[in-house]
């Protein structure tokens, strides 16, 4: 009978910690592949810096290199599928680098590795043409300034 009761005790500690061990390695978002794509209608909270909750250690699917959000020129409707471009020098020029897709609620995103080196230059573009922003960044965090301290990012 012991015996018995001591090995029913081994065997539910032993699938409780498979159990935790499974459940807290879907948790971990490090991993996860989560890029935007036109049409698509997956995200939220735009307007916020993305990268508060899609960051290490953040709850959010998938930490992202590149977030934000595009608006239209009324600055407060959301732009929906906007291309996001990082280029090597201004206005376009130099090499394109990354091209990120906005989706239906305004927001571009993605967890692909994005080396920024010395800094790239953002472009949006919209159905009416380009943007572009005229220094660099070294950071994907676009709603850190924009929206905060800046202008929300709009195009037409
Ligand atoms: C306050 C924290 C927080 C912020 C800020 C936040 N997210 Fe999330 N996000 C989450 C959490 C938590 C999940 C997973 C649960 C869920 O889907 O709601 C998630 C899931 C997602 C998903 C996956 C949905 C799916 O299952 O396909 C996308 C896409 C996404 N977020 C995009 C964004 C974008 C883009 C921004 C910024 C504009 C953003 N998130 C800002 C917390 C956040
Ligand atoms: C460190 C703060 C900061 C970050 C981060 C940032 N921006 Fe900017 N952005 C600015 C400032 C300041 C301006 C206005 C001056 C200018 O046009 O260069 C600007 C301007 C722009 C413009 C041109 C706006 C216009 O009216 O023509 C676009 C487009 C833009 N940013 C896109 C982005 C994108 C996309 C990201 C993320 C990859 C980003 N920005 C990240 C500060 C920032």
């Amino acid at each position: 009978m012991k015996t018995q009761k001591f090995f029913i005790v081994i065997l539910s500690v032993t699938i409780i910690s498979f159990l935790t061990l499974f459940s807290c390695k879907k948790e971990s978002s490090k991993d996860v592949t989560n890029i935007s794509a036109h049409d698509e209608s997956r995200s939220h909270n735009a307007g916020q810096n993305c990268m508060k909750c899609h960051d290490s250690g953040g709850e959010g699917t998938g930490w992202f290199s590149v977030a934000g959000t595009v608006y239209q020129n009324d600055k407060t409707t959301v732009f929906s599928n906007a291309t996001v471009k990082l280029y090597t020098d201004a206005n376009g020029s130099g090499s394109l680098k990354y091209t990120i897709n906005g989706d239906n609620f305004g927001n571009f995103f993605t967890t692909e590795q994005v080396d920024f080196g010395s800094g790239l230059y953002p472009a949006v573009e919209g159905s009416q043409g380009t943007k572009y922003m005229s220094f660099t960044v070294k950071t994907g965090q676009c709603n850190s300034c924009h929206g905060s301290s800046q202008d929300v990012i709009w195009t037409e």
